[in-house]
């Protein structure tokens, strides 16, 4: 289900605009809702907590962002989509999109915790201390 489509305001649907959209479809659908459309980490784990939605996609954020969930994980800042690459041919805007710089980007630390996510190198895919850290932050 689209968490965005056309300017409702207005409108009869304007109670449909941003999270109206499942606030009004939840009730009357019991199977698994995938919500879509510029989601963000928190409108996602606010639908999710809400029981407004079941899952989340990402579309042009995970295009920009090929280690989306690495960033979700430590708070990162998202790379923008380059547009003029998007629909083009050729490796431009499918291969080049910076990786995460975990030194530059996490918020986690500190960072003299040698068991810090500071350390935790992302080809190894270990997100043990990241997620300590979330725990005791929450
Ligand atoms: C480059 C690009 C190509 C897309 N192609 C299709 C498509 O072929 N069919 C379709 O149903 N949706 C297509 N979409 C829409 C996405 O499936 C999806 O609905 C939307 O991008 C998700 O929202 P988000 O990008 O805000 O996460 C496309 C979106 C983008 C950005």
């Amino acid at each position: 289900m689209m968490g965005a489509t056309t300017d409702f305001t207005g409108g009869p649907l304007e109670h449909l605009a941003g999270d109206g959209m499942f606030q009004h479809f939840r009730p009357l659908y019991n199977g698994h809702l995938i919500a879509n459309v510029e989601m963000t980490q928190e409108r996602g784990n606010r639908l999710i907590r809400a029981g407004l939605a079941d899952s989340i996609a990402f579309g042009r954020p995970f295009i920009a962002n090929p280690d989306l969930p690495e960033r979700f994980l430590v708070g990162a800042t998202l790379n923008e989509v380059s547009w003029p690459t998007v629909y083009a041919s050729g490796p431009d805007g499918y291969i080049d999109y910076p990786a995460l710089n975990v030194k530059a980007n996490a918020r986690l630390g500190p960072p003299e915790n040698e068991h810090s996510a500071f350390d935790a190198s992302f080809n190894k895919r270990d997100y043990s201390a990241a997620e300590k850290n979330n725990a005791q932050k929450a």
